[in-house]
């Protein structure tokens, strides 16, 4: 497809119709996802497929219950906000369950040699880890990655959606792959999901802002 007609077609797709997607599919996706810019070089990702819609059940009940956890303790002190975000959680958390496959996104631990100039400096290593590795140059890496990866699925005929609503139960989620499937996630950490499939028809999105309110052009 061509490069503008992608990035226009590219929404956020949430109800999906029933369809298979091969590991090769999936393997495309995840090359174009690699062949995104990274600090230093460091392709400090690992990502993994999953079509099985047994296991995605297993992994939106793991979710699920830990948010649900969240929302019960929440009705405690705010009934009305627990059951608001129950409904919302159903929509907007859960659903990849019914995708035909989703991609686990994990930032791996990245060395460089500007945090290492910062450390002989005797730099905070908490504004280090937190504000140079980590939270800035490794997670700007998986959203490279990660944009590659929704925007060959819309060139591949799918749709997906980038989730993060998973990550809140990432200790759960590391522990079920560890043992029902023997992955080892390592000092890795969960940045993302995408869940990907065929939409069902008329996906709706928000607006997105004109260019006057997102550009300033200085000279
Ligand atoms: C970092 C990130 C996290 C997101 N997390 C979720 C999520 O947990 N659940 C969800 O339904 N959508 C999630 N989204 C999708 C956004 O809601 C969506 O991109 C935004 O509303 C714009 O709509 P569009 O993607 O259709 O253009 C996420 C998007 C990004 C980039």
């Amino acid at each position: 497809m061509e490069f503008d007609k992608v990035v226009e077609a590219r929404q956020s797709v949430r109800r999906y119709v029933p369809c298979e997607i091969s590991e090769e599919e999936l393997a495309e996706m995840v090359r174009a996802a690699g062949m995104a810019p990274s600090a230093d070089n460091s392709q400090n990702w690992h990502f993994v497929g999953i079509n099985k819609a047994e296991i995605l059940g297993d992994i939106a009940e793991v979710v699920e219950a830990k948010w649900q956890g969240v929302f019960d303790k929440l009705a405690e002190v705010d009934e009305e906000r627990s059951l608001k975000m129950q409904k919302f959680a159903k929509h907007f958390f859960y659903f990849f369950k019914d995708a035909s496959a989703i991609i686990l996104a994990y930032a791996n631990e990245i060395e460089q040699p500007v945090g290492d100039i910062l450390e002989k400096v005797g730099e905070d290593p908490e504004v280090i880890n937190d504000h140079w590795l980590r939270r800035n140059n490794r997670m700007q890496n998986m959203g490279a990655a990660l944009e590659n990866l929704t925007l060959k699925a819309v060139d591949m005929g799918y749709g997906s959606c980038w989730l993060n609503a998973l990550n809140y139960a990432s200790p759960e989620i590391d522990a079920y792959l560890k043992e029902k499937h023997g992955f080892e996630v390592g000092d890795r950490f969960l940045a993302a999901v995408i869940s990907i499939g065929k939409p069902a028809p008329n996906p709706k999105s928000p607006k997105k802002k004109p260019i006057e309110e997102i550009f300033t052009m200085i000279g």
